[in-house]
């Protein structure tokens, strides 16, 4: 495990384009989390290949070794082993800490009748509850039992049962949760108003190709006929690219970038952010799996809107990083978080450094570029922030201090040695 400790140091680049060179994306990191929770689905082991080696990633590992998984680890390749004796009873310590944990309460609820888990924890991004899943497994015919620091879900009399669910937000993880459960569930569970981002669809089309019966894959509908334990027969899951990072970096490339070169992305899955780089002129270049953004724009780059929505709209987790892309476009751009109440609270340590951010209310902030970004000592509140404070810190002049980097590294890899490769002077430091 890296040291909690740990701070970045960045000396800045004072607003100049010098970074060069070519960047690499690595797996999803909230599509492999579910493909190795979707284990317990599985009588034989599962492998999932492409796996970025983030904290993570190792948070949910120690929660299936908890629970008597046998999880094995070949560089980025995790093959799991769930065996019928296993627990479904989360470890309180570690599942608290990140909201990846959720996704494991579907497949174990449905495989083994019942499980237990704390409230979960993740990025401090306002509140994130679980209402929904308590609602649908109750639906599902389970009981639910609140405790002063845990939850008991039951379903063990006549297991979970197929049935129509309806969520009230598209929440990305209730849907990945729902599809487990029902995958072995009593009877066809039906499931509308689903998110759609990729991680859902690369996982429903996985399962499928092991023998679940999942219909509607990429529409608002899912339909699932259930059935018994899966079987992967020595197929690999592949992680897709993180659209998340490669649009990260894409932001950083198109702010303090001369000629940078981002590899793998899926084009459709950033296909929101790309057409914000057409309205804000900002050049860039496809080639199959390659986008490259080079300094070559005449004049100057140009306000926008941005309004968080859910895929294949403006992803909430490239809200930050956009943010500070806007405050080096000339004039207004107002910026409108729709998904997480507080996710904008990051902003007010960009005015310390410089920014001319003004907040509206806690869902909307109003960004007037364009201003000279100062470094400063920061502290990283949540992975997302944490990457945007990262991008500002390398545009701007002098050095910063990143603190709490264990929440950048929760979600990227090894980012100090990659951004050295494209010019920037980053450096990991023990606090
Ligand atoms: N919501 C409820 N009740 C619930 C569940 C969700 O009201 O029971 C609400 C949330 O409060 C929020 C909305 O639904 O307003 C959407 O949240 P969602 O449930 O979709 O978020 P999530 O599933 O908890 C995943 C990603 C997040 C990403 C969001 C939105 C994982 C592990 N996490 O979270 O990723 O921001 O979808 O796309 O897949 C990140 O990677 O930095 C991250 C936070």
């Amino acid at each position: 495990m890296l040291q909690m400790k740990d701070a970045f140091v960045i000396q800045g680049l004072g607003g100049k384009r010098t970074l060069q060179g070519k960047i690499s994306v690595m797996g999803a990191k909230n599509a492999a989390l579910k493909a190795m929770a979707a284990a317990i689905l599985f009588k034989d082991p599962l492998k999932v290949e492409n796996v970025p080696q983030i904290e993570d990633i190792s948070r949910l590992g120690e929660v299936l070794e908890f629970i008597g998984a046998k999880v094995e680890v070949k560089d980025r390749t995790r093959t799991i082993t769930v065996p019928d004796g296993a627990s479904s009873a989360l470890p309180e310590e570690i599942a608290k800490r990140f909201r990846g944990s959720v996704v494991l309460t579907g497949p174990l609820l449905a495989r083994f009748g019942r499980v237990t888990m704390p409230h979960p924890g993740g990025c401090v991004i306002g509140k994130r509850p679980i209402d929904i899943f308590l609602e649908g497994f109750e639906k599902m015919g389970a009981t639910v039992t609140e405790h002063a620091n845990e939850y008991q879900i039951d379903a063990s009399k006549e297991g979970l049962q197929g049935v129509d669910l309806f969520l009230r937000v598209p929440s990305v993880t209730a849907t990945e949760t729902f599809l487990m459960a029902g995958v072995l569930a009593n009877g066809k569970t039906t499931i509308r108003n689903v998110a759609l981002e990729p991680e859902v669809q690369a996982l429903a089309e996985f399962l499928n190709a092991c023998g679940a019966k999942i219909e509607g894959i990429g529409t608002p509908t899912l339909e699932i006929e259930g059935g018994g334990l899966l079987e992967s027969g020595g197929k690999s899951y592949i992680t897709p690219p993180d659209r998340i990072e490669a649009g990260s970096f894409a932001i950083l490339a198109a702010l303090s970038g001369k000629d940078v070169e981002i590899s793998p992305v899926v084009p459709l899955h950033i296909e929101a952010l790309l057409e914000t780089f057409r309205e804000m002129n900002i050049p860039f270049e496809l080639s199959g799996e390659t986008l490259r953004i080079e300094d070559k724009r005449g004049g100057e780059m140009l306000p926008t809107q941005i309004k968080t929505h859910e895929y294949p709209g403006f992803p909430t987790d490239l809200q930050a990083p956009m943010t500070v892309l806007l405050t080096q476009a000339k004039g207004e751009s107002p910026v409108f978080e729709t998904i997480f109440e507080g996710r904008l609270n990051y902003t007010e340590e960009l005015t310390w450094m410089g920014a001319d951010i003004l907040t509206l209310d806690p869902h909307r902030v109003l960004v007037r570029g364009k201003s000279a970004l100062r470094g400063r000592k920061l502290e990283s509140p949540d992975l997302r922030a944490g990457i945007a404070y990262v991008i500002a810190a390398i545009s701007a002049t002098g050095e910063s201090v990143i603190g709490n980097a264990y929440n950048i590294d929760r979600g990227y890899e090894r980012l100090e040695e990659r951004l050295s490769g494209i010019g920037v002077d980053i450096k990991r430091v023990a606090e």
